[in-house]
């Protein structure tokens, strides 16, 4: 069963199942400042899963791509990878629990489709917690279709609940699918769900029941919904009893690509296939960003920066190996393999490799850089006695220059010296922290989170966004925000730190537009339109052909889906907390309204 198979016998199964087909979305989120990628099948479809209309009607059927870089830096072992399609059904208020079940049962184990004997499935279920009960439907369903009671496991929260952790969005309880691979269970208490390896993950069945609110409550949603995801890598890998992602035939072009570009044979050594398998992870993915409708460039600010970061990784292992062919000849073989589910690929082709030529070079010439400032800083270094070079140094080269800290190390080494290991962790770790923060954030305030508190939040961004252009400059462009009831963060493109007295200039204005009470407004026009009549849009990136302009008296104008609230005046006092360094290029604010 190869990728391609899958892919189409899942569309074809559910569209004879009543689905309509729809076309996966673009990896960048549309209209979606808070979040840097598309994360998941259902990431495009959240305001259908709270209750909007589809216009393709209540079934739905795609395959998605999506990106996640949360676990980037485990990316070279056997399974993590960056990029993954997944594919995914969905009911939009028509079948639930028992539904859902049925024909992901027949779809698994029929002979005319996947044909998985019935003795290797195993599911959980949720097994309940304070006022949201046991998933007893869900159980049932599964022993009705004939699943054994020890293969249908109760399992808590941290299992069997989707809903990304503390951001707002429809949620619940969810059902899994397990193919057992034939190992000695661990222990007595082995089962669908055990994390020794016996047990693998192939789909996952949500059930929408709530709609989580800023205010952390669960509001049943007038309409449930079911929505599934099974990721095509992972299953493939299990289908074909495959030890690694990379075994199978999802990368074997790639590999070769590697291969032939390095001259090293992948399957001979631990520490080589490791940085085989992070070229070939990081290269798809760039490609993928790069051969999107809404592609990005790299660069040191959101998407462009993740970009930079995956490029800049495959480099540095690319000259591990000692590659003499550039990166994209790797990114040739990708977009073969993948122009047939992807066309936007081979269409972008001459765009994705001149950028992954010109990031290459610029990195390289970067490496060069950073040797330089390095032997520039060596005659201070060598008088440390304890030839300890200092975490904050080599973070501060990582930082500033993308010099890598395993070269810091390299040249460290050449004099005798180390790096302070421990304490570049703990720099880079609070970076990653604030980085994450910033790139996890699924759902903006306008999709699922319309408190009233969360609302004033909103007019407040916008403001907020208006005085720091009046204050800095033009170029202040909204990178994300992320509000909850308590509390508003805004990122923004600003080179330096905010002074005491822009944040007081920046503070005032937009205490003054609150007190001069502004009507807010909202018109529906086409883009066009919108920039004529000097509507900030974020990113500059592509719209629906109709957006909604905001205008807040004659003070702000932002295209954004809302909502906001009527008045400004409802406001309260507007007090910036914190003005800190987000990432590179990136400043964050966290403000209160009192
Ligand atoms: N949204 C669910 C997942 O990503 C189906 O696993």
């Amino acid at each position: 069963m190869n990728a391609e198979e899958l892919r189409s016998l899942y569309i074809r199964f559910f569209t004879s199942h009543g689905h309509t087909q729809i076309e996966g979305k673009s990896l960048i989120p549309e209209n979606d400042p808070t979040v840097l990628f598309t994360t998941a099948g259902m990431h495009p479809l959240v305001p259908y899963l709270l209750g909007e209309e589809h216009p393709a009607g209540k079934r739905l059927v795609d395959y998605q791509k999506c990106i996640r870089t949360g676990d980037i830096d485990s990316v070279g072992d056997a399974s993590h990878l960056t990029f993954f399609e997944m594919l995914g059904n969905w009911s939009l208020g028509d079948y639930f629990k028992e539904g859902a079940i049925e024909m992901s049962f027949e779809f698994l184990t029929s002979p005319q489709w996947l044909g998985i004997p019935l003795e290797k499935i195993g599911v959980t279920v949720f097994e309940g917690e304070g006022a949201i009960p046991r998933d007893d439907e869900s159980a049932a369903a599964w022993k009705r279709l004939g699943v054994p009671e020890d293969r249908i496991r109760y399992r808590p929260r941290a299992d069997n609940w989707w809903g990304p952790a503390g951001v707002t969005g429809p949620c619940g309880p969810d059902s899994e699918m397990f193919i057992d691979m034939g190992k000695d269970p661990c222990g007595p208490d082995c089962g669908p769900g055990c994390s020794c390896g016996k047990w693998l993950e192939i789909w996952n069945d949500v059930f929408m029941q709530y709609n989580k609110n800023a205010a952390g409550e669960y509001i049943p949603l007038a309409r449930t919904c079911v929505d599934t995801g099974m990721g095509i890598e992972r299953t493939v890998t299990i289908l074909n009893g495959k030890k690694s992602v990379y075994d199978t035939e999802i990368f074997t072009p790639l590999i070769e690509a590697v291969e032939k570009a390095s001259g090293s044979v992948y399957g001979t050594d631990g520490d080589r296939d490791r940085s085989i398998r992070i070229i070939c992870d990081h290269v798809r993915s760039a490609v993928f960003i790069l051969g999107d409708p809404k592609a990005v460039s790299p660069s040191n600010v959101g998407a462009g920066y993740v970009l930079r970061r995956l490029v800049r990784r495959a480099v540095r292992h690319g000259r591990k190996l000692g590659m003499a062919g550039p990166l994209s000849s790797v990114a040739a073989a990708v977009i073969k393999k993948f122009a047939g589910p992807y066309p936007e690929l081979a269409a972008q082709r001459d765009f994705i490799i001149t950028e992954l030529d010109q990031e290459e070079e610029k990195f390289l010439e970067t490496l060069q850089k950073g040797e330089h400032e390095f032997e520039k800083l060596l005659p201070n270094l060598l008088k440390d006695p304890r030839k300890i070079i200092s975490g904050r140094l080599a973070f501060k080269l990582y930082d500033t220059y993308g010099f890598p800290l395993e070269l810091t190390e390299e040249l460290a080494a050449e004099q005798g010296m180390t790096v302070n290991r421990a304490e570049f962790d703990e720099a880079f770790k609070k970076h990653q922290e604030l980085s994450r923060a910033g790139s996890e954030q699924v759902f903006k305030g306008g999709l699922g989170d319309q408190g009233e508190m969360a609302t004033k939040y909103h007019t407040a961004t916008h403001l907020l966004h208006k005085a720091l252009r009046m204050v800095l400059g033009d170029h202040v462009a909204q990178k994300g925000s992320n509000i909850t009831a308590e509390r508003m963060r805004f990122d923004f493109s600003h080179g330096a730190p905010m002074s005491a007295d822009e944040l007081a200039r920046v503070e005032a204005i937009v205490n003054e537009q609150i007190q001069r009470d502004l009507p807010v407004t909202m018109a529906v026009m086409s883009l066009d339109e919108a920039k004529e009549a000097g509507a900030i849009a974020l990113f500059g990136e592509k719209y629906e052909s109709q957006v909604r302009v905001y205008t807040m008296g004659d003070f702000s104008k932002e295209v954004c889906g809302g909502p906001h609230v009527e008045h400004t005046g409802v406001l309260g006092n507007f007090k910036i907390q914190k003005e800190q360094s987000s990432s590179a290029g990136v400043r964050r604010i966290r403000a209160v309204l009192e």
